[in-house]
């Protein structure tokens, strides 16, 4: 953790929280929905509490990720070879950390995709 975690509230509900390391998983994702698109960028943020925990989720009408894919892009330096690879930099650490962040919260993130039509990214901590 990058400092003590503090409670924020969502509503009534609160939560222990590195907002530091909070905010950099949020922006992660954030900028990976702008970058991985081939046309005008949607993005929804949503937030939701189901079963003790609170949940954020990123989605975006982008260009997708393969199922085989989603099996390795939390991994350290991975990088979906898109064919068009130079279109998009990066160092492939990204969702390595938002993944890692995620888990040191005790929650997790997973992702939700279809090639070509786009991509959900959900981030869920227990409260
Ligand atoms: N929203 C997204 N839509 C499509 N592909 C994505 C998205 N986010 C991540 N990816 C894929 O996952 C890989 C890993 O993402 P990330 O760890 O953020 O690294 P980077 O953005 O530096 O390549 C990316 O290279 C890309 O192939
Ligand atoms: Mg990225």
């Amino acid at each position: 953790m990058h400092q003590l975690p503090r409670k924020y509230s969502f509503n009534e509900i609160r939560v222990d929280l590195d907002i530091v390391y909070f905010t950099t998983m949020i922006n992660n994702l954030l900028s990976n929905a702008v970058k991985y698109s081939d046309r005008e960028p949607e993005i929804n943020v949503e937030g939701f509490v189901k079963d003790g925990r609170v949940s954020v989720s990123v989605s975006d009408n982008g260009i997708g990720i393969s199922k085989s894919d989603q099996r390795h892009i939390f991994d350290k330096f991975y990088r979906a070879q898109t064919g068009n690879i130079h279109k998009f930099k990066g160092l492939g650490l990204g969702l390595y950390y938002v993944k890692r962040i995620a888990q040191a919260h005790g929650g997790d993130v997973t992702v939700s995709s279809k090639t070509g039509r786009g991509s959900t990214f959900t981030i869920t901590i227990p409260y």
